[in-house]
């Protein structure tokens, strides 16, 4: 059994703010995790900072015109300030360049270089003349030489997974300024990650049946691919310093000091307590992250452990999926992403909080849609959990004097609250194994189930001529409040602490929701009023113009040569039906003139099958061919919308023309 436990989340670049995907990677199922076994008065702290070295960074600061320094000093506060506003708590919250860490990375690294674990090796590096900077991997652009992708990155082809060396690329550009770079001649330093090819894999076996199958099955492919070793050092003003006389103007690689952050984080929060997180073997270390991150948690960073021989491994590496918003990807560098500060000025954090936990992308990625925010929130939280708080709260201060009824319990009310019990458990299983999504849904029907016992006891009835079984009733109520409240706290912190506070509950913990709180028996209660306000339909439209807008304003040109490779014709439905088990996709014929095509799209809930036969669309026909739910589709119907209507032509044109 773990004494402690020592909880981190992937430190965020200090390059930009915080939007919905950094809260559902990373930071609010480890809140959740946190605050739940805080509720368990276990002994666990949550340790991040920002990452704040790297050409993510160095490269942001250009762009923004500003000093590496100054732009991290901006990002940091704001993050930080976003992470309080919505109720993240860390126990400490550092930053990587501070004293300490640049300390601590060093000694790391020196402990492994004298074990022998780094080696200086010779390299060739790309140079670009024009920007005058050695390009890191990722800022060089080429064809793939494994599946021929045009725009794979020097560091990893985005299309075939495989991780790449720069000089692998055919035809290297600088993705800065499109010129071809030059090779220079430097050396940097590699870590042998391969030494710990067979460390690793015992470790990863051990974790078998334990991780969540995502991590899993990314580490499997890579350990299958072998290690070999990795640079670990950088050409860049940039960074922490390799702490070797002979390596002068080199900086360590920004992924190997910062998870070295965890480690100078913990210490800075507690110089004397630090250690016991990190070396005592009764401490569970575990990193919440998103997927990006898997292979530096799950491989690198282990071995990095391994290598140094004095700190415990991780135990777990909970890491999410991705979320997508509004159907598409979130992309920063398009604008299309919503920044957590636009939604905190419009709505409660426990808002964010709850709808994010809804759809928390645990095993797939998943989508934050704003009309389903609204419905979900105004649905399941507030009519559910805010309506049960409200209804209660003001009959006791109708009917009872705003006073808790001071009476004794039947043991039919003890039955009735023991039934709270299975609810709490259940929800506690499932956070204990990382599945915030299951508990969530649990605690909704723990929810329903309180609801339900009113509207069964009919106490506005009931009021009329038993006034003792009423009290009964409501005393339970609140009981029964009282628990699936304290079960709530670690997903709507903010509005859990309004309600226990209104009703008195001062102390508590997770096992003490399973006991009635006698304690509160005839206390006064606070009227609150209304727990929340209900979202409106044009809030959300107003947040999705803006967003829209944004989108159109970053003016991502694409060139023509680029667009004419698209080849878009009009073509006439032949046949269509819909796909077994789907509801928004069909199966169409498309005739193109002398060609017919089977495409496969996603436009079933606008359309009949028959309303479409006939009717011109557009067609992308040169797109590669795709299988969609088993069946192969031949090019893209273009169409818009949220429930897709398709694009026409406004009068007659031969099948096959092309759009030009
Ligand atoms: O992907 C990122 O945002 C990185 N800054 C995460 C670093 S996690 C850890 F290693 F510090
Ligand atoms: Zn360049």
């Amino acid at each position: 059994m773990y004494r402690r436990i020592l909880i981190t989340s992937a430190l965020p670049y200090a390059n930009g703010p915080l939007h919905i995907g950094h809260l559902a990677g990373a930071y609010l199922p480890a809140d959740i995790y946190t605050r739940f076994q805080k509720l368990k008065n276990r002994d666990a702290i949550h340790i991040c900072g920002t990452d704040e070295h790297g050409v993510a960074i160095t490269l942001s600061a250009k762009k923004e015109n500003k000093t590496p320094k100054a732009l991290v000093d901006y990002y940091h506060e704001n993050i930080k300030n976003t992470f309080s506003r919505i109720g993240i708590y860390f126990e400490n919250f550092s930053r990587t360049t501070r004293k300490l860490h640049y300390e601590l990375s060093q000694s790391f690294f020196l402990s492994i270089y004298n074990k022998g674990y780094i080696e200086k090796r010779k390299v060739k590096q790309f140079y670009c003349e024009n920007d005058k900077i050695f390009l890191p991997d990722r800022y060089i652009t080429g064809t793939c030489p494994y599946c021929n992708y045009d725009k794979a990155r020097g560091d990893q082809c985005e299309k075939c997974g495989k991780w790449l060396e720069p000089t692998e690329l055919i035809e290297p550009r600088c993705t800065l300024c499109n010129s071809g770079p030059v090779l220079k001649d430097s050396f940097q330093y590699f870590f042998k990650l391969n030494e710990f090819e067979e460390r690793l894999r015992e470790y990863i076996a051990s974790k078998k049946n334990k991780w969540k199958e995502n991590v899993l099955n990314f580490v499997d492919n890579w350990l299958r691919e072998g290690l070999k070793p990795r640079a670990i050092t950088r050409d860049l003003e940039w960074g922490v310093p390799v702490p070797l006389e002979e390596a002068k103007n080199k900086v360590l690689y920004v992924w190997f000091d910062a998870p070295i952050g965890y480690i100078s984080s913990t210490k800075e929060w507690s110089k004397d307590n630090w250690e016991k997180y990190w070396k005592d073997k009764d401490t569970k270390i575990v990193h919440f992250i998103g997927k990006d991150n898997i292979v530096f948690h799950s491989i690198v960073w282990p071995a990095m452990l391994m290598a140094e021989g004095s700190y415990n491994l991780p135990d777990e590496i909970p890491a999410n999926e991705f979320l997508n918003l509004m159907g598409d990807k979130i992309s920063t560098s398009r604008n299309w992403a919503l920044w957590l500060d636009e939604l905190l000025d419009r709505f409660e954090p426990d808002y964010i909080r709850f709808f994010i936990a809804y759809i928390m992308p645990e095993y797939k990625d998943s989508d934050f849609n704003l009309h389903d925010f609204k419905d979900r929130v105004n649905n399941e939280l507030i009519n559910k959990y805010g309506n049960l708080i409200s209804r209660t709260l003001s009959f006791i201060v109708n009917f009872f004097e705003s006073k808790i009824p001071d009476v004794e319990l039947s043991e039919e009310n003890i039955k009735d609250f023991n039934e709270i019990k299975k609810y709490i458990s259940e929800a506690e299983n499932y956070i204990e194994n990382f599945e915030f999504r299951k508990a969530l849904s649990t605690i909704l029907s723990g929810v329903d189930y309180i609801n339900a016992y009113i509207d069964r006891q009919k106490p506005w009835n009931l009021i009329k001529y038993d006034k003792e079984q009423v009290k009964r009733v409501i005393f339970t109520t609140i009981q029964l409040i009282r628990s699936i409240s304290i079960s709530f706290e670690p997903y709507i912190p903010f509005s859990t602490k309004k309600v226990l506070d209104a009703i008195g509950v001062l102390n508590y913990n997770w096992d003490s929701a399973k006991e009635i709180d006698y304690s509160i028996k005839g206390k006064g209660i606070k009227n609150i009023g209304n727990l929340y306000k209900k979202i409106e339909d044009k809030e959300i439209q107003e947040l999705l113009s803006i967003l829209h807008s944004r989108v159109l304003k970053e003016k991502n040109y694409i060139t023509y040569e680029e667009f004419s490779k698209l080849d878009i014709r009009v073509g006439k439905v032949v046949s269509a039906q819909r796909v077994e088990k789907s509801r928004k996709l069909l199966k169409l014929l498309i005739s193109l003139g002398n060609e017919k095509r089977q495409i496969i799209a996603g436009i079933g809930e606008s359309y009949t099958p028959e309303s479409l036969i006939n009717k011109n669309v557009i067609v992308v026909v040169n797109l590669e061919p795709k299988k969609i739910m088993g069946l192969e589709s031949n090019g893209m119907l273009l169409a818009a919308g949220e429930k897709p209507i398709i694009l026409t032509t406004d009068g007659d044109v031969e099948e096959g023309s092309k759009v030009k």
